[in-house]
């Protein structure tokens, strides 16, 4: 998934929408489950001996991608409404052939290989997808899954695994706080012979629901502090009924669109203690919020006060740190601060490939390869373009706009609602619904002036 692999010119003309921006955006949004526990989650019932129940399940592209990955393993997948019934008792192994099926559109199959060692005593891994933002190597995954007792083959077709003695406990320190490791070790751990001690684990919010999920079907996990984790395997877990925390990627997404097209909008479902840093920094640009705690119709309204925003210095950083999915959307709004800001990308090496386009809608934005934020990373040393000064208030026009992933695409989207004039933004189906649900209707709903081509548009191309 690169951002030269399909290009305005090359973009089926279909997969587009055309955005005459300028006009604030007005209403309200509902959030359901977070994309990135979602997945997550669905892989944990294949833990189970019984069958498990997941609520407030987003209709999004990965939800789809993960359904068709248990069901070639087995798993009898069915949703009613936004609740998905998983039933793992049939678990059985499946053909390369089918899982490639998969292949090359999400992260996630990596994270089966746990439970499918468990399950079966084998587990393939196909060629991995997800967004283009960096190397994103899996050398944490394979060596924590080695330590565990696995073997692993790389094979020209991917990476065939098995576990001849069973899966052990291990003690093993990440060398960064990664995500999907730090879930790679809880889904494995869990069932594996003896005690996990993982340091320097990832404490997200969904990795802690994730916890959560995994404590209802059996398992013993302690959070210790300084992101040490302590799991006591068992020797079988049950099924899970458990309601996704609400996706603060989304809600997030949704007050910068606010904020960059000077409107209003309230979020249902959006919470304030996963969401406490980017409210910090929301309040700094010079946003306002308030928070509605209704246990039903609770949420965040993100507004525009009408005062000119204001330049601040970030750094995106793992929980608590500012969310690396937050950057872009956060960049967009910075376009229209009063002076310079910085952002300095700590998570990934190449998380910036967006900005080019929003330069050429007039956004000031330069790129450097030193750390402009407080704390040298991993990346000043390697000569990555990872910070960015943006210098604002800047007038941005319009343009035809190539998304190169998921979150970057979703602040093009902004970028040209925040614009004057017309945009045309190619890649919306292919990247933007993996993670966004009904992101056309929410828009609409909210006064967007957006439209589907028509074959004449089309025609013109
Ligand atoms: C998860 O990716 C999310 N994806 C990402 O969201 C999110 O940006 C990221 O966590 C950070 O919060 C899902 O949950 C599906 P990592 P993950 O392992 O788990 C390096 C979105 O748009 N690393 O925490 O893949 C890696 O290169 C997506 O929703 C290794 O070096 O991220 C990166 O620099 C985009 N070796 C850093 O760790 C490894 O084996 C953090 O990555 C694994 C990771």
């Amino acid at each position: 998934m690169s951002s030269t692999d399909a290009t305005p010119e090359t973009a089926p003309s279909e997969d587009m929408l055309i955005i005459h921006g300028g006009t604030p955006l007005e209403g309200e949004v509902h959030v359901r489950g977070a994309k990135n526990l979602v997945s997550k989650a669905m892989v944990a019932a294949l833990l189970g001996t019984s069958p498990s129940v997941l609520r407030s399940v987003p209709a999004i592209r990965d939800v789809e991608v993960v359904t068709g990955l248990l069901r070639v393993h087995g798993v009898d997948v069915e949703l009613d409404g936004d609740t998905l019934y998983m039933d793992p008792t049939s678990v059985e192994s499946a053909g390369v052939e089918e899982i490639n099926v998969h292949a090359g559109t999400s992260r996630i199959p990596i994270l089966l290989c746990g439970p499918l060692l468990h399950r079966l005593g084998r587990a393939f891994i196909p060629d991995l997808g997800g967004c283009n933002i960096g190397g994103r190597p899996i050398d944490f995954h394979l060596d924590a899954l080695r330590k565990f007792g696995a073997v692993v083959d790389k094979d020209s077709d991917g990476t065939h695994l098995s576990a001849p003695n069973g899966l052990h406990g291990i003690r093993y320190e990440l060398e960064y706080p990664s995500v999907g490791a730090t879930e790679q070790v809880l889904l494995t751990a869990v069932m594996a012979k003896g005690t996990t001690e993982l340091r320097n684990a990832a404490i997200e919010p969904e990795i802690i629901d994730l916890i959560c999920i995994l404590q209802k079907m059996g398992a013993i996990i302690k959070v210790h502090t300084n992101r040490v984790i302590e799991i006591v395997g068992v020797d079988e877990l049950k099924g899970y009924s458990h309601r996704a925390l609400p996706d603060r990627i989304e809600a997030a997404s949704w007050a910068s669109a606010a904020l960059a097209t000077q409107g209003s909008v309230y979020v249902r479902g959006a919470q304030q203690t996963d969401m406490m840093t980017f409210l910090n920094v929301f309040r700094s640009i010079g946003g306002a919020y308030e928070v509605n705690d209704d246990p039903n119709e609770g949420g965040i309204r993100f507004w525009h006060p009408g005062t000119p925003l204001k330049p601040v210095a970030l750094e995106t950083d793992v929980h608590p740190g500012l969310m690396t999915d937050w950057q872009q959307p956060i960049v967009v709004a910075l376009t229209q601060a009063d002076g310079l800001s910085i952002m300095h990308e700590t998570v990934y090496e190449n998380r910036f490939g967006y900005t080019s386009e929003l330069r050429r809608m007039g956004a000031n934005i330069e790129l450097y390869s030193d750390c402009l934020g407080g704390t040298p990373c991993r990346w000043g040393r390697r000569n990555f373009l990872h910070s960015a000064v943006i210098a604002g208030p800047s007038k941005l026009h319009a343009a035809d706009l190539q998304i190169p992933d998921l979150r970057a695409g979703f602040s093009h989207l902004i970028a040209a609602m925040a614009a004057e004039g017309t945009s045309r933004v190619y890649g919306v189906d292919r990247y933007i619904t993996r993670g966004y649900e009904n992101f056309e209707a929410k828009l609409l709903g909210l006064g967007a002036k957006i439209e589907r081509p028509t074959s004449s548009l089309a025609d013109r191309r």
